[in-house]
């Protein structure tokens, strides 16, 4: 969108909620963004600290000095940035993480990481366990933070070759208050990281170089191209994942997040070290989207 077609908007400190919310809808739909109504609603409740209940209830409320706020997220939603890092923060599996231009936007598939490794764990009668974990990429440190903060008894690490990312990682688990049971690693993969772990898990950047050109703007212009590039084919980071398996003691579970149409191929991968592939579990759109390898001697 051009600066001439930008979508003329009014947000007034005498207008009312409710008027924010249908200048802010009809801006946004104008601007052909894809969820007009969803983006206006959460930009407004996280601009404003309410809820949706709040939302509805308060739609009389007089904005005041939120109208200027209220005007600039419009504009930087129309320039694509993803609502989450207009925020400064996200939710993810009912908890809230701060993140910022340094990780990756969290995004709902990769919770089905976390559910399958929950899974796995509880039918092994492992949920009450000591256990050790390691999160390979940890961006903004959902996975460690969500996994440790379910698992009261369990410790962690998490890696990251971006020492920004692994800043903000550490700021999340501070937050909610999981310091102390998890170390944050600059390294590649799990380089220099021995073990023993009960669990390992990892959302990579999977993304082919090819690819990355024809993603959408929102991801693309905004996520860290160190988060998304995975290589000549998108598998790069499952191999060196895979060779790192082999100097692990054994056994041990492996839940990975892979692209749409990869997961036969990373289970191919650590099929050649010894895994043995123990569940799937499929995103919102019905894809493959986490899978699990028991790492055997
Ligand atoms: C797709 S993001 C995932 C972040 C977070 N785990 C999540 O699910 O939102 C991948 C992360 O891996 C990191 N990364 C890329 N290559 C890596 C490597 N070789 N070893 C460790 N981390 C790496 C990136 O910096 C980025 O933070």
């Amino acid at each position: 969108m051009g600066a001439d077609e930008f979508p003329h908007m009014r947000f007034h400190p005498d207008h009312t909620l409710a008027d924010a919310q249908a200048e802010l809808t009809r801006a946004l739909a104008e601007a052909r963004m894809e969820t007009p109504q969803r983006d206006a609603r959460f930009l407004l409740q996280g601009l404003l600290g309410i809820d949706g209940a709040q939302l509805m209830s308060g739609s009389a409320r007089i904005l005041g000095a939120a109208a200027p706020l209220i005007e600039d997220a419009a504009r930087r939603r129309i320039a694509h940035e993803p609502v989450s890092r207009i925020l400064g923060r996200r939710e993810f599996y009912g908890r809230e993480f701060i993140v910022t231009p340094d990780v990756l936007d969290p995004r709902p598939d990769t919770e089905a990481v976390v559910e399958l490794a929950l899974d796995l764990l509880k039918q092994r009668g492992l949920l009450g366990r000591e256990l050790s974990i390691a999160d390979i990429g940890t961006g903004s440190g959902i996975l460690i933070v969500t996994l440790l903060a379910e698992l009261p008894n369990a410790r962690g690490i998490a890696t990251d070759i971006s020492p920004a990312a692994l800043a903000v990682a550490s700021r999340n688990a501070e937050a909610h208050g999981l310091a102390d049971r998890v170390r944050f690693v600059a390294t590649s993969s799990l380089d220099g990281c021995p073990g023993p772990f009960d669990l390992v898990v990892s959302n990579p950047p999977y993304i082919s170089t090819g690819e990355i050109a024809t993603l959408e703007r929102d991801v693309k212009d905004y996520d860290p191209l160190l988060a998304l590039d995975g290589g000549q084919d998108g598998l790069g980071i499952y191999r060196k994942i895979a060779r790192n398996s082999l100097d692990l003691q054994r056994p041990f579970l492996t839940v990975l997040e892979v692209g749409a149409t990869q997961a036969d191929a990373v289970e191919g991968i650590f099929s050649a070290v010894g895994g043995q592939p123990v569940g799937r579990r499929r995103d919102l759109g019905g894809h493959p989207r986490a899978v699990a390898l028991e790492i055997h001697l």
